[in-house]
């Protein structure tokens, strides 16, 4: 599901997920808190190089880079509109920046740098099984030895099928997102319907030893909603 039809609501404007965001209905808040904590972990801040693929406006990973610095960060995303954005939220970095108009999984597989954080949030379900695998893989290869995968995005229970996943999720919409205005909460819904893959849980970890990323753990979870990483061999010690 690499097609530009995926990400249509993205690229048209980038307020509905603003709106989303605002009232914290997919978790932004502590997700991204959590996040900034565990970038500090990190024992080589200042020097490390960030890939955030599906980056969109980069709202709330630039803050926990002002306090965590990268040595460069590469943001990619398929939304010429998030991208502009994206430029304004990272201008304070001192690191260099660069923002490439394509598809994430294109981009993994085609870099020839080596990554020390790989982080995603809330893209890498718009990709099928087969495609997802393959990201994995890519990921495998151009993550340093100490390198972090860092994956937030929604997930399915085990043996969930995608139908009830669906069920389930437009359910949560229709019943919480109640400040986002009928006409683009179902324009949101079906953007979900259409075009939400996300995998269970199992599927990702086999996916990511196949990789030779075999250590992960959950840093946290809200409901459907998860935040993962993945390491070639040691995690940092996690105090939540
Ligand atoms: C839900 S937004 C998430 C934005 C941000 N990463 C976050 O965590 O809030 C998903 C973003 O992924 C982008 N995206 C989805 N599929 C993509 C693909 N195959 N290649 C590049 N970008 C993609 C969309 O354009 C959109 O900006």
């Amino acid at each position: 599901m690499t097609s530009a039809q995926s990400t249509a609501i993205f690229t048209r404007s980038w307020s509905l997920y603003d709106l989303i965001t605002a009232h914290n209905y997919m978790f932004h808040q502590e997700i991204y808190r959590s996040i900034c904590d565990l970038l500090k972990l990190r024992k080589d801040l200042g020097q490390y190089r960030l890939l955030d693929l599906g980056c969109g406006n980069a709202r709330y990973l630039a803050p926990c880079l002002k306090q965590s610095p990268p040595a460069l960060y590469e943001g990619v995303d398929l939304s010429e509109a998030a991208l502009a954005e994206a430029r304004s939220y990272l201008a304070k970095l001192t690191a260099p920046v660069t923002l490439t108009h394509g598809d994430l999984l294109a981009a993994i597989e085609s870099t020839d740098k080596t990554w020390d954080v790989i982080f995603s949030g809330f893209a890498v379900h718009h990709l099928l099984t087969e495609e997802k695998a393959r990201f994995f893989h890519a990921a495998g290869r151009c993550l340093a030895e100490n390198g972090w995968l860092i994956l937030v995005d929604v997930v399915r229970e085990e043996n969930q099928s995608r139908e009830n996943y669906l069920e389930g999720y437009l359910k949560f919409m229709r019943e919480n997102w109640l400040k986002v205005p009928h006409d683009q909460l179902e324009e949101a819904c079906a953007h979900v319907h259409d075009y939400d893959y996300p995998e269970c849980l199992s599927i990702l970890q086999e996916m990511a030893q196949a990789a030779s990323l075999n250590a992960s753990c959950i840093i946290n979870r809200y409901g459907q909603h998860y935040t993962l990483l993945f390491t070639h061999s040691s995690l940092p010690e996690i105090r939540n």
